[in-house]
């Protein structure tokens, strides 16, 4: 696939992957919408990239239901609609579950899972338009493997490699192809400090966001439908798949390390209050 002027929507712009994507995407050539909470680290992610007159911001909190309205019908519109969602915003509180809050389990579920359902609901139509549309859902190894202190974050990312497998059944005598991306741990300041030393403590890989972003995109243009980026991540979860019970057994010797740094988190309250939505059609930093 050519990404040269398709139109793009990447929620979670701000973030890690999600800036590398937008630099990424613009590389090759696409036209971006970036979209997050903070219209201040919206426009830092473009305001001295070249390109930038081929971006616009629009910020939006995806667990509310009226932002993602607004959101979808500007994008709709947005240089006569999109091509391609990319569903990249998303929230985890490495906890244990008797330890997380409520209002944290509500907020991952809302970020994680209802806000891109509800986008790619909303946004169907518009995608329809398209000649050759697509929606990438960003997932996470976690999506594929359940891992004590994750549980309601796995949960999330399992339901949404569920969702986009069954969308994309549901599509396949349509133009928009469905796609579900899971990177592993990845250097961003999504991952807690103890979530970090735990994965340092596990030996496990962590991968420059800059890396996972070119993954992703690769893919993308070769038009994989599904991937989980690394090895051995990627052989753990087929084999988590066929055989549930070794990988019980191969996690129950790391428990008392996973158990002992998730209880130093504290549940985080990761919902925020709902910005003032701000969109532009044209060069972000003449938008306030
Ligand atoms: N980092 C990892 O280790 C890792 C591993 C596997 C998979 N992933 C997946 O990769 C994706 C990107 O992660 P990342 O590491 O780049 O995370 P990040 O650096 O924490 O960025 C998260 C992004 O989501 C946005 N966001 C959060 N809550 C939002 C809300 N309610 N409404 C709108 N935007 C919201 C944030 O912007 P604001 O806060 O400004 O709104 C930010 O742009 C996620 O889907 C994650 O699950 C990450």
């Amino acid at each position: 696939m050519n990404l040269q002027d398709k139109r793009v929507l990447v929620t979670g712009a701000s973030g890690g992957i999600g800036r590398a994507l937008v630099v990424r995407l613009l590389d090759e050539g696409a036209q971006v919408l970036l979209s997050g909470r903070d219209h201040g680290a919206l426009s830092a992610v473009v305001e001295h990239h070249p390109d930038q007159e081929r971006t616009a911001i629009f910020a939006a909190d995806i667990t509310s239901a009226s932002d993602r309205a607004r959101l979808c019908d500007f994008a709709s519109r947005w240089r006569g609609g999109i091509d391609i969602l990319i569903n990249n915003a998303a929230v985890n509180d490495f906890t244990l579950l008797m330890s997380q809050s409520a209002e944290s389990l509500e907020t991952a579920i809302a970020t994680n899972l209802t806000g891109p359902m509800d986008l790619c609901r909303r946004l169907s139509a518009c995608l329809g338009r398209s000649e050759a549309a697509h929606i990438v859902n960003i997932g996470s190894v976690f999506g594929s493997i359940g891992f004590a202190g994750n549980t309601v974050y796995c949960a999330t990312k399992f339901g949404l490699r569920g969702f986009s497998e069954a969308l994309r059944r549901e599509l396949a005598d349509t133009d928009i192809r469905v796609h579900y991306f899971a990177p592993r741990a990845t250097r961003t300041s999504f991952n807690s400090n103890a979530l970090n030393d735990l994965n340092e403590m596990l030996g496990n890989a962590s991968d420059d966001p800059v890396e996972v972003a070119r993954h992703i995109v690769q893919a993308l243009q070769a038009d994989k439908l599904e991937q989980v980026i690394g090895w051995p991540e990627k052989f753990f979860a087929r084999v988590n798949a066929v055989l549930p019970r070794v990988v019980d057994m191969v996690l129950l010797h790391k428990l008392a390390t996973i158990r002992n740094f998730a209880s130093r988190s504290t549940s985080a309250t990761v919902g925020r209050p709902t910005s003032n939505f701000v969109h532009s059609t044209a060069k972000p930093r003449e938008f306030s």
